[in-house]
């Protein structure tokens, strides 16, 4: 069996729980990746090493496996391997973890249809071989099927390799808190943070069923071998609890603590609230590159309630900051470096300053006038996330463009396109229009829209974003609505990203040739909107990167409306004024179909104007906090350095 000493022969840093020192307070093996590809292809060869050596012995595989975002990757690499390297799958036997109750499986949004499309439709798996909970089972049967569930497994010959994610409340399978760690395959409620977080695949959280079939604790914990992956800064937290704190039934993960064959696979932001990445110089001595200087002199400040300038000798002492001490001297000395170094993140000038020194400013002052483009994942991220810099950066004469990269169809009620389709209707009556009147009246629950409709809900979008860029003076010929191929699938379930998407990202930024890049850098889940609409850009620079004009662009990532950048990862703050703040709300109030009752809220209950003020206003008071000027907002940008 593959085992975790393999996957460090593959290059993967491994060492056993504990045995660094900076390692002390984890629990669980983990491995840290930069990016959730690479990290999924090295899991499906696990995987897939794993299959092989059984098929050698003329074993049966067993396999549980998962489904949500996390494992998508490694299912895709599995049938990559099945089709270009020959991978075979006709002895391996599969249960999934778990369903929804009650679930048809021809249902889109069914685990069953999931496995289907992302992995089953795709190998030359057995079909009698494969077992994943049925929704559909009368209420009454259910526990006879769980028990059925489990004697299945057992006569498989227990699981072989376990592949998990985790949800935020620390459920493995569908076990939420209050779970046992014997339990087995059973029905169970699912908790309100999880129905949440599937909302968006349901459309609104009412839609999401409140039941589940799940393998039990205990049946995972029978697995030989545990792999669990977690992606993205949504999962940081519960993954230090799970990795960092006491085994308790309110973390149900945390009983993984136990097992002897565990690994987690993270990425970066997922392991970003681990000890050891957060606060490094809490756990052992370590390598003090400049941005961990600057990480842990913010950290620092803000932990004890004080300036970067009042920082004494004593507070890096007694927080295990001495060796930065000896290497930079005093505390005074460091200081004001640190304090220089934030002073010259904020200007007003983000197209950079003409005529200006600049040397200590994030921006470069030639040439003065820019070609700049904003790329916008959805039609509002744009003046949601950087209204305040987009207005500025018009006002100071440069060449702005706005690309939309999605329509954003799906995220316009029904009742929103109802309404222009009745207005359109009543102003000149045509057979089109009354087709999609009919078609949204008589929509089922979860029904896709038809083509027409999703046509009228992305115009919809288009108009308001147009509203939006005139309100900022924009020409109409600089704004640019994409429609990313990738997107239109009517449901929140998106298409792989696919050469026509890189190909119409090559175009416009061949056809610009931009000075600077704006685009949002969000870091949750791998497969949202957001990573998918950063990751194609990075394709496309890395397919442009040898032309010229690329030498002179720089890209600049925002954050979306959830958060923001750690305040010593900016590279570049721009403040705004209480006028700015207006205007920029102003701004956003042109998108009104995601005023009021979003779809997609999450758990956060405000609106995306009041979010991002409250987001914009912190950062303003964590650079005041720090000691620097008192403003009252800022939108921070990070550097991407291809
Ligand atoms: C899915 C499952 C769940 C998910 C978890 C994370 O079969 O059992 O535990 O693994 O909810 O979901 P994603 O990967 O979508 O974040």
């Amino acid at each position: 069996m593959t085992t975790a000493i393999d996957l460090v022969k593959r290059g993967i840093s491994y060492s056993p729980v504990g045995e660094f020192e900076e390692m002390r307070f984890e629990k669980i093996h983990n491995v840290i990746f930069d990016n959730s590809n690479v990290a999924s292809v090295i899991v499906a060869n696990e995987i897939a090493e794993l299959i092989r050596k059984k098929q050698k012995e003329n074993k049966k595989c067993v396999l549980g496996l998962a489904t949500g975002s996390s494992p998508k990757k490694v299912y895709e690499e599995l049938v990559r391997l099945h089709k270009e390297e020959e991978l075979s799958f006709s002895q391996v036997i599969t249960f999934n973890l778990d369903e929804y109750y009650p679930m048809d499986k021809q249902n889109f949004q069914s685990y069953n249809y999931f496995m289907h499309e992302c992995l089953f439709n795709h190998i030359d798996i057995l079909p009698e071989n494969i077992h994943i909970p049925d929704g559909t089972i009368n209420n009454k049967d259910i526990h006879q099927y769980c028990i059925d569930y489990e004697n299945q497994i057992k006569e498989a010959g227990g699981i072989d390799f376990q592949l998990l994610g985790i949800g935020r409340t620390g459920h493995i399978g569908f076990n939420e808190p209050g779970s046992h760690l014997n339990s087995g395959t059973r029905s169970i409620t699912l908790d309100y943070i999880t129905r949440i977080d599937a909302a968006p695949s349901f459309l609104e959280i009412d839609n999401v069923p409140r039941k589940a079939i799940t393998m039990g604790i205990g049946t995972i914990r029978k697995a030989k071998r545990i792999v669990l992956l977690a992606w993205g800064i949504n999962k940081a937290q519960i993954i230090k609890e799970t990795i960092e704190g006491d085994i308790s039934s309110n973390v149900p993960s945390t009983y993984l603590q136990n097992h002897t064959n565990t690994t987690f696979v993270l990425d970066a932001e997922a392991s970003s609230e681990l000890t050891r990445v957060k606060t490094p110089w809490l756990v052992s001595s370590c390598i003090w590159t400049e941005n961990l200087k600057s990480k842990a002199v913010i950290w620092l400040s803000e932990l004890l309630n004080k300036s970067i300038l009042k920082l004494t000798d004593k507070d890096y002492n007694n927080n295990g900051m001495s060796n930065l001490l000896i290497e930079e001297g005093h505390a005074y000395d460091l200081n004001i470096k640190m304090f220089n170094n934030l002073q010259h993140t904020i200007t007003g000038w983000p197209g950079g300053k003409p005529n200006a020194d600049e040397t200590k400013r994030p921006e470069r002052a030639i040439p003065a006038k820019k070609r700049i483009i904003i790329f916008s994942p959805h039609p509002d991220d744009d003046v949601i996330s950087m209204g305040g810099t987009f207005d500025r950066l018009v006002e100071q004469g440069h060449e702005v463009h706005v690309a939309y990269q999605t329509s954003g169809n799906l995220a316009v009620s029904d009742e929103e396109a109802l309404k222009f389709a009745e207005i359109c209707q009543e102003m000149n009556s045509s057979e089109d229009m009354s087709n999609i009147i009919k078609s949204i009246q008589g929509k089922k629950k979860n029904a896709i829209d038809t083509l027409e409709v999703r046509k009228l809900k992305g115009l919809i979008r288009r108009s308001e974003s147009l509203a939006a860029t005139r309100y900022l003076d924009l020409p109409d010929q600089n704004v640019h609505f994409l429609n990313l191929p990738f997107y239109e699938t009517g449901t929140i379930r998106k298409n792989m990203l696919s050469n026509d998407d890189v190909k119409i990202m090559c175009s416009i930024i061949e056809n610009i040739k931009p000075h600077q890049i704006y685009a949002a850098g969000d870091l949750a889940d791998p497969h949202g909107t957001h990573r998918v609409c950063l990751n194609v850009l990075f394709d496309a620079i890395e397919i442009l990167k040898s032309k010229k004009f690329m030498d002179d662009c720089w890209v600049w990532l925002y954050r979306g409306a959830w958060h923001e950048w750690e305040t010593y990862e900016i590279d570049m703050a721009v403040p705004m004024s209480p006028d700015q703040v207006l205007k920029k709300r102003h701004a956003i109030f042109y998108h009104q179909s995601q005023k009021d009752g979003v779809l997609f809220q999450g758990d956060d209950s405000r609106e995306f104007w009041v979010r991002v003020e409250d987001r914009n206003r912190l950062t303003a008071k964590k650079y005041n906090d720090l000691g620097l000027a008192d403003y009252a907002a800022i939108e921070a940008f990070k550097r991407y350095k291809p």
